[in-house]
């Protein structure tokens, strides 16, 4: 699709379209006939696991959302001043708030007429560049599909480049998939890049825990959902009244751990997989880690893949922070 007169906006692919539906058969009958039963954190994310999570980063307990934007609204324009960024390419796509502050304070302060977001998801990004192009009719947008470990490294650079992975999604790798990735960025940088990243900060244990078990029940929806998807998808016939919502401080891991744990004995069948697969009461299908950092550790992760911590930002209240690094 191509605007006259407007900056142009593109989605093409960095891999071959593929079928994601065989990968979430795979996923699950792997997950669900393992010793200690899991499913994927990204199988969350239907119509109705992605309006859930908005719901989330609007609830009192889950300051995460506004603690990220409060720093970026702080220091946007100092660092587009100081960076220089030609593009800016975002891990995830983004038509989010925090990128929208990102993208203005390039355009204000910097050279950069140009934003990149690599999604998985072709929907998610035709979506996210629908909505800054109707903002932003300067800002040249290409969209990427592919997968930010594997693909990052076919991305051409064209100019100084700021990459961004916001929201703490970082957390939810796991250290070898973590450092995985971030040796994927540290590759994709050159000399005078920069990568910025949000990650939430280990702190008082009922601080994390509320935000992850919220009053009002959403995080609890927004766990089970992920039964309705696996439901759907499988011709599944889990009971979601038979499961309940935990979410728990792994101190070692330095993570949230969610699960959903059997409040009875449960016998389901997944049609779609041939599979019937059972549950003694107590036991619990792990659902996503969260983990919490600390400037030491995400030193210590930049080191391991060859970079160094800049610049480390935090809101006021010191909940969250914006890492920025580059090679060492
Ligand atoms: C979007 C992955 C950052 O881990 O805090 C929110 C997802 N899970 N509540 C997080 C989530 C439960 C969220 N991330």
């Amino acid at each position: 699709m191509r605007d006259e007169g407007n900056a142009p906006v593109t989605v093409s692919y960095l891999t071959e379209p593929h079928d994601h539906r065989e990968d979430l058969l795979q996923d699950v009958r792997h997950g669900l006939t393992a010793h200690h039963k899991y499913l994927p954190s990204k199988y969350f994310y239907d119509a109705v696991g992605s309006k859930l999570f908005e719901q989330i980063t609007e609830l009192p307990e889950y300051y995460l959302t506004r603690a990220e934007a409060e720093i970026i609204r702080e220091h946007a324009d100092e660092l587009m001043a100081e960076l220089q960024p030609d593009e800016l390419l975002e891990l995830g796509s983004g038509s989010s708030t925090k990128t929208q502050m990102l993208i203005e304070a390039m355009y204000r302060s910097g050279p950069g007429r140009r934003y990149v977001p690599i999604d998985i998801s072709e929907d998610a990004l035709r979506e996210a560049a629908g909505e800054l192009r109707g903002r932003y009719t300067w800002l040249e947008i290409e969209g990427l599909v592919g997968d930010y470990v594997a693909d990052l490294a076919k991305i051409r650079r064209r100019g100084r480049r700021l990459i961004i992975f916001l929201g703490s999604t970082v957390g939810n790798y796991e250290p070898t998939m973590r450092y995985s990735l971030l040796r994927s960025v540290a590759a994709a940088l050159a000399p005078g890049d920069s990568f910025l990243l949000g990650v939430d900060l280990v702190k008082d244990e009922p601080t994390m825990v509320a935000a992850y078990d919220d009053s009002a029940g959403v995080s609890a929806e927004f766990n089970l959902n992920i039964l309705r998807v696996v439901n759907r998808e499988l011709d599944g016939d889990i009971p979601l009244d038979a499961f309940k919502h935990v979410t728990r401080f792994d101190v070692e891991l330095s993570c949230m751990a969610q699960s959903l744990r059997a409040t009875r004995p449960v016998v389901a069948n997944l049609r779609k997989l041939d599979l019937a697969v059972t549950f003694h009461e107590g036991e619990e299908i792990h659902t996503e880690v969260s983990c919490k950092f600390a400037r030491e550790q995400v030193g210590r992760d930049f080191e391991a893949v060859g970079m160094r911590v800049d610049q480390w930002l935090t809101d006021s209240k010191g909940r969250f922070a914006l890492a920025l690094g580059s090679h060492a």
